[in-house]
């Protein structure tokens, strides 16, 4: 697939581009400064042996079928808002957790609401928004030796767009399920911070969650 990242010179943003690009998807990594995402691109390509471009972020979403989001939430409607026409009729995979540093490790949804629900009420209808990824570390995207034994929850409205998300996810080499509706984002958005508490408390190196008893499905 064309693959568009916005934010892709950050740390989540690059292990996803590298992992997408070596499973054959055609990736630009944006970022507000065209000339820092070439930097990147060329860094990675040469690093990793993949095939990235870059471009601004407005120029990442072009001929892409599936965008993803990797901003930090503090970036998040100004982002969005700018980018509104640029996503028209794509997928965005929202993977903003909203939260407020330095207190990491508590939840910072605004009440009945999640960054992935803004994201949808700021594209409109036109831009199917599916969240996903929250619980995934960058510094084990980055390490292509890891193997990740954690699974990822992914939702939104569109069904065929949650499809599409998941069976990219697998792509990275990470079990995915479909978690239903957009509304969901809010469950997923807020585990984030108990992961973080829970790697401070235990020492863990990136703490996810699994499924069980899913019998043989
Ligand atoms: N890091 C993780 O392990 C992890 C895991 C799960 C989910 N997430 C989520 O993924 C998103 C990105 O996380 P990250 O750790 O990759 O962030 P990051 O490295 O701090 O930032 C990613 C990129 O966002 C751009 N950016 C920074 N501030 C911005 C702003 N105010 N407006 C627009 N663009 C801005 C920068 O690119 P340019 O300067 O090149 O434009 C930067 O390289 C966050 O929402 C986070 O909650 C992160």
């Amino acid at each position: 697939m064309k693959i568009g990242i916005i934010g892709g010179t950050g740390r989540e943003g690059k292990g996803l581009a590298v992992r997408w690009s070596k499973a054959g998807h055609d990736v630009v990594i944006g970022s507000r400064d065209a000339s820092r995402a070439a930097e990147v691109a060329e860094e990675l390509n040469a690093e990793f042996g993949v095939s990235l471009r870059g471009a601004d972020n407005a120029g990442c979403c072009e001929g892409a079928e599936v965008v993803l989001l990797a901003i930090p939430f503090s970036g998040h409607e100004a982002t969005l808002t700018a980018l509104r026409d640029a996503l028209q009729g794509k997928i965005l995979i929202d993977i903003t957790v909203p939260l407020q540093p330095p207190k990491v490790r508590s939840v910072n949804l605004p009440e009945g609401d999640s960054a992935a629900l803004r994201a949808q009420a700021i594209l409109g209808e036109g831009v199917r928004v599916v969240g996903a990824l929250h619980h995934i570390s960058s510094d084990h995207l980055m390490n292509l030796e890891h193997q990740f034994d954690c699974d990822v929850l992914v939702c939104g409205n569109d069904p065929e767009a949650r499809a599409t998300v998941v069976s990219l996810v697998k792509d990275l080499g990470i079990r995915a399920f479909e978690a239903g509706v957009l509304k969901n984002a809010i469950a997923l958005e807020s585990l984030t911070p108990v992961l973080l508490f829970i790697n401070q408390k235990y020492k863990a190196d990136g703490a996810g969650i699994r499924l069980v008893g899913l019998g043989e499905s």
